[in-house]
């Protein structure tokens, strides 16, 4: 009975389904094509297609990293200064990069006055109050790590600076500018970043750790996290002030601002024999 009844009501009125049919896919036609663009995804397709998908560091009007955001440290020293100048200007531009060397002291009068070729010079902080009551294992290495809070200090200019990244090197670390600024175009210089890459000797990741940059090809800090890191800088040095190297501790107070290293193939530390 209900079989019949069923059939009866599907077969007597199929002209009516096709017409309904019709005018439903019509319908939806007309409302794909015609749909408010800004909520597309109700739908499941978007036409038009989109006609460029903007890169993440370019919000749409064009402000797309540049070299003009990014601040590089180069921590060197006076004894080095003479055999190593040859590495930072072979990628420095004068006029175009951004940041400093940072030195153990003041350069003695016969390397002044002090080439433009090369990044300008800062002395670094003496950070030795910090140190009353714990001493560090080497004293050295707070004080590289206390070079992140000084190029962010000035580089940032109170907000002011336009600043989006802060790159960490060495005195002979070599950057690839122009492909220091495609990476970072491409990630959200808003967001907490650490970049980095691991020791291409296994035995020094595993001596350190797996998780550090290595700051010989250079480490690579959001304005976020540089923010952050820099806010900490003291109490952290404090903390880990037995640590055995500077990369170490700025793993660490990192990791303490809740941070992990992002891997970044392409930042190579190699190991010399
Ligand atoms: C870099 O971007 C800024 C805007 O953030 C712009 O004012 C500047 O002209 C750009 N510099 C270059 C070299 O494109
Ligand atoms: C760099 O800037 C300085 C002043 O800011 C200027 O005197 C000098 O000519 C510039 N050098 C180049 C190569 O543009
Ligand atoms: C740093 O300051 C301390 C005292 O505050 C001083 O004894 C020491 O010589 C200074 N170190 C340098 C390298 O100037």
């Amino acid at each position: 009975m209900a079989d019949s009844l069923s059939r009866g009501f599907f077969a007597g009125n199929n002209t009516l389904w096709k017409a309904i049919l019709s005018a439903g896919i019509f319908l939806y036609l007309l409302l794909v094509l015609y749909s408010n663009r800004q909520n597309p995804s109700v739908f499941f397709i978007r036409w038009p297609p989109p006609a460029d998908i903007s890169p993440i560091g370019d919000d749409g009007d064009g402000d797309r990293t540049n070299l003009s955001h990014i601040a590089f440290g180069i921590m060197g020293s006076v004894a080095t200064w003479p055999k190593r100048r040859g590495y930072t200007e072979a990628w420095w531009r004068r006029n175009q990069t951004r940041g400093f060397i940072y030195l153990d002291r003041q350069p003695p009068p016969e390397y002044l006055p002090w080439p433009e070729t090369a990044p300008p010079y800062r002395v670094v902080d003496n950070i030795s109050y910090l140190f009353q009551t714990v001493k560090p294992r080497f004293e050295l290495m707070p004080r590289m790590v206390h070079g992140i809070l000084e190029l962010f200090r000035e580089e940032d200019r109170g907000g002011a600076g336009g600043l989006r990244w802060i790159v960490m090197g060495d005195d002979d670390s070599i950057f690839f500018v122009d492909n220091i600024v495609d990476v970072l175009s491409e990630y959200d210089h808003n967001k907490y970043y650490y970049l980095g890459w691991h020791s291409e000797s296994v035995i020094s990741n595993y001596w350190f750790s797996f998780d550090q940059a290595f700051g010989g090809g250079g480490i690579v800090l959001s304005y976020p996290a540089a923010k952050a890191l820099a806010a900490d800088m003291e109490g952290c040095l404090v903390r880990y002030a037995k640590s055995s190297s500077a990369d170490l501790i700025t793993m660490t107070c990192i990791a303490d601002i809740g941070v992990n290293l992002t891997p970044h193939k392409g930042i190579h530390q190699s190991q010399t024999p």
